[in-house]
């Protein structure tokens, strides 16, 4: 029970890595405040949490609206009066050249995948300071090592990185702590709609466990028991950290046969 009695909350709880690291989070103590935007997935999530014997409360959030970012932090206060713990994961993909983005497409991506880390930190950071909790986004191995297609997201991956060190930097002496995750493939929606964007889809996915030095894809647990160490106490002098998770995606490309 590393994370007992803590209050996390974890946006893009609503599927995939975030609904993973939710039930983690749980299985470990935490009372959880699932942000998703897409409110039938969050409620989903909660749902589980409370079948393990856990507590949790879903919210309807959009990351990228300050009103809905300072609605979350309302919510989860009236819930649990602190909050210890912000996973800031929720993110969307553009599977698409610069050239072919629209400029729409480009604002939301940033909105989101940025503002949305940005949003959450600015409005739960008066809070974290109290219980000197801590704050993990998600970044991506995008984030370092490039793919083709998806140019605006490895732009946002970039940019998580280094904001997550200048968050460490400004309030590690209020006693806050601030990592990323950097994970490779994970077998997600966001991962198949990337494949789905390829030329050759089929082939996309068949090849992508070559990518890892593990020779396969990685599941979404895999990425939330790293977050559970990053919000637990056996962290508590890591800050400012870009932690990978990756199947060894990023030391170098394995042999293909
Ligand atoms: N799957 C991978 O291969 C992979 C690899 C590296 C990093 N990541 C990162 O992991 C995180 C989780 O992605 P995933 O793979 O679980 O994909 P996913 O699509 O299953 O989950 C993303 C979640 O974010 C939610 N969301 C989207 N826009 C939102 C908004 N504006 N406000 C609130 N919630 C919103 C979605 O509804 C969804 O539930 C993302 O930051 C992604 O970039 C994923």
């Amino acid at each position: 029970m590393k994370l007992k009695d803590r209050v996390a909350v974890i946006t893009g709880a609503g599927s995939g890595i975030g609904r993973a690291s939710a039930l983690e989070f749980a299985r470990e103590g935490a009372r959880v405040v699932v942000a998703d935007i897409n409110t039938a997935g969050a409620e989903e999530t909660a749902k589980q949490i409370t079948a393990l014997g856990g507590h949790a409360l879903a919210v309807t959030t959009d990351v990228a609206d300050p009103a809905s970012v300072e609605h979350l932090v309302q919510a989860t206060l009236q819930a649990y009066a602190q909050v210890h713990v912000v996973f800031s994961n929720a993110a969307i993909q553009v599977s698409k050249t610069v050239e072919d983005t629209t400029v729409e497409e480009w604002n939301r991506e940033m909105a989101v995948n940025v503002g949305g880390i940005f949003l959450c930190a600015k409005f739960f950071l008066p809070h974290l300071r109290r219980t000197k909790g801590c704050i993990i986004n998600m970044a991506s191995v995008n984030g370092f090592f490039v793919e083709p297609l998806c140019a605006g997201y490895c732009a946002t991956k970039g940019a998580i990185i280094a904001l997550t060190k200048a968050l460490a930097i400004d309030h590690g002496k209020e006693g806050i702590r601030v990592n990323c995750i950097c994970p490779g493939y994970i077998d997600t929606g966001l991962a198949w709609g990337y494949f789905e964007a390829q030329p050759d889809p089929a082939a996309a996915r068949a090849a992508a466990g070559k990518l890892h030095a593990l020779w396969r894809i990685g599941k979404p647990e895999e990425v939330g028991r790293l977050a559970v160490f990053l919000a637990s106490d056996d962290a508590s002098f890591m800050t400012g950290s870009a932690v990978v998770v990756d199947g060894g995606f990023g030391s170098g490309l394995p042999p293909q046969s």
